[in-house]
């Protein structure tokens, strides 16, 4: 889902679009930082941001890099040299505004935002995102305020920043009007409001009033209709492991819709049913034959979708059933351990899991249960029926189709093994923010 924040400078987007994201679990990207980012570099190398060639000229040698801090904080790289606070002085805000007429410059932008934009929940700020970056965004806002109180705003930041800053209020103000100027005029892309934004006006009221504002707009993730017969199964579970196993779910956000395979840890008889009643969607996934014999459990995986797989059949069989249902955009339960493990540790994951995506050329959904094997594990014959369990879903992987097929699958087993670790670090690490 993507939220677009636009406006002129001063307005608080920054602060509001910090706050949104933080708010709904979403990534934020300061777009603006871009461009001062680019501004930095033209600067550094003494190039003229008038002249527009020169400018230009510098884009293949740009790399932008965003790092986030263990707190959450975004450092900013250009050409792997941190620009983070550089980028904050008034002659790059100047600088910036002036190459963000280019065309070659604007481009390039583009590219790089809807490159980072793709398969996430995030919340981008900045001029054109509502109009120009992410047309079909499913909410945009159109931040104002009056130029007066911009500049104050703009004031008190800077003089916070740079104590010792030799401008005056009166001298920000004309530039906040210089930079409207231009930033509205400009031929390509200027700042304007998208037809379809809702107009926010920020000079009266706090950011926090703002923020509340956006988190309550924002529109309601739309998922495949359950059927009758799984909704009936699946509500009666989640009561079960809500109420007996005080079930905590994180990471919703990471869901897309259509095909995924679900990739979990697995070290219980529990993993199943619980990884399917923690999804926001209906799922399938393939369980031994035996298993639909044992008494409830049985009872309770048929109605959440799960295959049985007859003893003796071949994995190619198996893998057939596998691919066919992602080919129908289903979302597909995996266990890339192969088995449960003994111990409740993470083991290593099977190839199985790179074939049937590179077969398939979905994404996976890394995902890392807790406490089901405390409540059944391997060797028990009798499960708890009490005590505490919780799911994590990560961000999606996405398939990237390399010249050799084998890197590929090693590369996608390798990112969905370190997601599952990561998962289970962050959950054991306090669960502060969105998951990983
Ligand atoms: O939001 P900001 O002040 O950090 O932006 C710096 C400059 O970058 C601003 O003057 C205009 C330009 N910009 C743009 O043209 N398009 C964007 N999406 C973001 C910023």
């Amino acid at each position: 889902m993507i939220i677009t924040i636009d406006g002129p400078s001063g307005t608080g987007k920054s602060t509001v679009a910090k706050g949104v994201a933080k708010k709904l679990g979403f990534t934020f990207f300061d777009t603006g930082a871009m461009y001062r980012s680019l501004a930095w570099l033209i600067l550094k190398e003494k190039i003229d941001p008038q002249n527009q060639a020169q400018v230009e000229s510098v884009l293949p040698r740009f790399q932008y890099e965003i790092r986030q801090a263990a707190h959450g904080e975004r450092h900013y790289y250009v050409n792997g040299t941190e620009v983070t606070n550089e980028i904050r002085t008034q002659a790059v805000s100047m600088a910036a505004s002036q190459i963000a007429i280019y065309p070659g410059v604007r481009e390039e932008m583009v590219k790089i935002q809807r490159r980072y934009g793709h398969a996430v929940d995030a919340v981008f700020e900045g001029r054109d995102m509502g109009t120009v970056v992410f047309p079909d965004a499913d909410l945009k806002i159109f931040l104002t305020a009056k130029a007066e109180v911009r500049a104050e705003r703009r004031y008190r930041e800077l003089v916070h920043k740079f104590p010792d800053l030799s401008m005056s209020y009166d001298e920000i103000l004309k530039e906040i009007k210089e930079r409207d100027e231009t930033d509205s005029t400009r031929a390509i892309s200027p700042l304007k409001k998208a037809s379809d934004a809702t107009v926010i006006d920020t000079s009266d009221i706090t950011a926090q009033q703002v923020i509340d504002k956006i988190v309550a707009m924002r529109p309601k993730r739309r998922y495949p209709k359950m059927k009758f017969s799984y909704k009936f199964v699946y509500w009666l579970a989640r009561i079960f492991f809500k109420c007996c196993f005080r079930l905590k779910i994180y990471g919703l956000e990471h869901f897309r819709p259509g095909a995924g395979v679900i990739a979990a840890n697995h070290s219980s008889f529990y993993d199943p049913p619980v990884l399917s009643i923690s999804c926001p969607e209906e799922v399938h996934f393939l369980a031994r034959g035996s298993l639909f014999e044992v008494p409830l459990l049985g009872w309770l995986i048929k109605g959440l979708n799960a295959h049985p797989v007859a003893r003796g059949v071949s994995d190619a069989a198996i893998f057939r059933d596998m691919i066919e249902l992602l080919q129908q955009g289903k979302k597909l339960i995996l266990f890339p351990e192969g088995k449960r493990s003994e111990t409740g540790q993470l083991l290593p994951l099977e190839r199985g899991l790179s074939f049937l995506v590179q077969k398939s050329q979905c994404r996976v959904i890394p995902a890392y249960i807790h406490g089901a094997y405390d409540a059944w594990p391997r060797g028990r014959k009798f499960p708890k029926l009490f005590g505490k369990m919780t799911v994590v879903f990560g961000s999606p992987i996405e398939w990237e189709e390399g010249a050799d097929k084998k890197d590929a699958q090693a590369r996608i087993t390798a990112q969905t093994e370190d997601a599952i670790r990561n998962l289970k670090e962050w959950l054991e690490s306090g669960a502060r923010g969105s998951p990983p």
